[in-house]
């Protein structure tokens, strides 16, 4: 994989945006000079400079969940691209999102971006019912399900620290080890890592049992937390 379209073939970028260090995450096939994005949120502008920088033609947008720090610019951005967005259609259910050309996929879809990349996806559930890592050759966008050394949250509303500890037991199983991992946060020592380094590094994943693992996951947190309501954030604030 690429950080940026400067070859041929398939690519993967990430744009750090935001008050919380969200990732919003290129897929792209260089040949066709086309893109998806994934989880388009902040600043709808920045996301289309940062297209325009690359060179790509924007053709979808993929949600890994419906937090709004992960789609509240999809609107925005259908205002200038007029593209399926997609998202699992357990998360419609759970969160009654709505947008328009929204696409409910089911667990083990593909889609196509450009010529030559398939994007499957898959269900991590455990942040969210419905949430989504977006897998294609050789890496995975994961969202808020797996971060560098870390995993989401499991205490705001639809979260679920057992079922978040299967999740991950089933995502570093089903991936080879050399698989890039792109999370939705910017929360670790690095912006990506490998299925091999998060096995090695990640304390979520040291975790043997369920018991422990909520445990760990759940501690000074309670269920059914509120999301925060959205910062009043521009791409000019300091932060
Ligand atoms: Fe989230």
């Amino acid at each position: 994989m690429n950080d940026g379209a400067t070859n041929e073939g398939p690519f993967v970028h990430q744009l750090a945006l935001g008050p919380w260090d969200n990732f919003i995450t290129f897929i792209g096939d260089k040949a066709s000079r086309t893109c998806a994005v994934v989880d388009p949120a902040w600043d709808a502008a920045t996301i289309l400079r940062e297209a325009e920088r690359l060179d790509v033609r924007i053709t979808r947008i993929l949600c890994t969940h419906s937090h709004f720090d992960h789609v509240d610019q999809v609107e925005a951005l259908l205002q200038t691209v007029d593209v399926p967005v997609h998202m699992l259609r357990e998360e419609v259910e759970f969160s009654g999102f709505r947008c328009n050309n929204l696409q409910q996929n089911r667990p083990g879809d593909v889609v196509r971006v450009g010529e030559h990349v398939d994007v499957t996806f898959m269900h991590t559930p455990g942040h969210t019912p419905g949430s989504t890592s977006y897998r294609l050759r050789g890496s995975i966008v994961t969202g808020d399900t797996m971060f560098v050394n870390g995993c989401g949250r499991c205490d705001f509303i639809g979260g679920d620290p057992r079922v978040m500890f299967g999740t991950l037991r089933t995502l570093v199983s089903a991936l080879p080890g050399d698989t890039i991992m792109y999370p939705g946060h910017d929360y670790g020592s690095t912006p990506t890592s490998t299925i091999d380094a998060q096995l090695r590094d990640n304390p979520f994943l040291q975790r043997g049992t369920v018991q422990d693992f909520v445990a760990h996951r759940m501690e000074g947190r309670t269920p059914d937390t509120p999301l925060p309501p959205r910062p009043d954030w521009t791409p000019s604030s300091t932060h």
